[in-house]
């Protein structure tokens, strides 16, 4: 695994053959794989739950699973991705009633804890937090859907980011999501993400391997 880490994102995958799809994305480059759990409560869409998650690992993927909770409330379901092989479970702070509880809870079923901050929300929510998370995730779209429009007031609050994990002496991983795609992860890398979340981007192209390798070319650029 390279310092910079391609998540591609399932949600924008065939879930008529999603096994295949996956591997597909492992075998074209994939470091990671995001898993986005919505909840048509939190979010307006319906999407995987544990189960998905739990035949995946089975299927002996791999590649780490990283599950992206959109959902309210957060603690029920956690335990249940751990055992379903999650490495990282990433939740909403407004979606959780005791964030500090919600990460502990991920982190003692021995998964990574991850904090996502959608674009209006404040970067105050890692005031007490960052150093209790293994990941920060800056959505660049507003949660619910794949497919949307890159909002770049993000690329500010990655830079902000990158300066508070960099001062904490921690390692801890700046991911963004949502509308990332080859024109404009250079300008992700550069304000300090390490991991790419890309969906539509590399589902909806004709050659997986090749837009993963286009992906990492233009980081190597920078
Ligand atoms: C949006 C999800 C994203 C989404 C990204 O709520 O969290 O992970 O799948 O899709 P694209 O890359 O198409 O914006
Ligand atoms: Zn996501």
């Amino acid at each position: 695994m390279s310092a910079h880490w391609i998540a591609p994102s399932i949600l924008s995958a065939d879930f008529a053959r999603l096994g295949e799809e996956v591997d597909a994305v492992i075998g074209a480059g994939a470091d990671l794989i995001h898993f986005d759990v919505m909840d048509n409560h939190y979010v307006p869409n319906l999407t995987i739950g544990p189960l998905v998650c739990e035949a995946l690992h089975k299927r002996g993927v791999k590649a780490p699973i990283d599950v992206h909770l959109m959902v309210r409330p957060v603690d029920r379901i956690v335990p249940d991705f751990a055992r379903a092989g999650a490495r990282f479970i990433t939740f909403h702070p407004e979606a959780s009633e005791h964030v500090d509880r919600t990460i502990e809870l991920i982190r003692e079923h021995g998964c990574q804890p991850g904090l996502a901050l959608n674009p209006a929300t404040p970067l105050d929510w890692l005031d007490y937090t960052l150093e209790k998370l293994d990941l920060v995730l800056i959505m660049s779209v507003n949660p619910g859907f794949g497919g949307q429009k890159f909002i770049p007031s993000a690329l500010g609050k990655l830079e902000a980011v990158r300066r508070r994990i960099d001062a904490s002496g921690r390692a801890v991983r700046l991911e963004v999501d949502g509308g990332v795609k080859v024109e404009n992860i250079q300008a992700c890398a550069r304000a300090g993400a390490d991991t790419f979340v890309a969906g539509s981007a590399i589902f909806g192209s004709p050659d997986y391997a090749a837009t993963v390798r286009a992906m990492r070319a233009q980081i190597a650029a920078l």
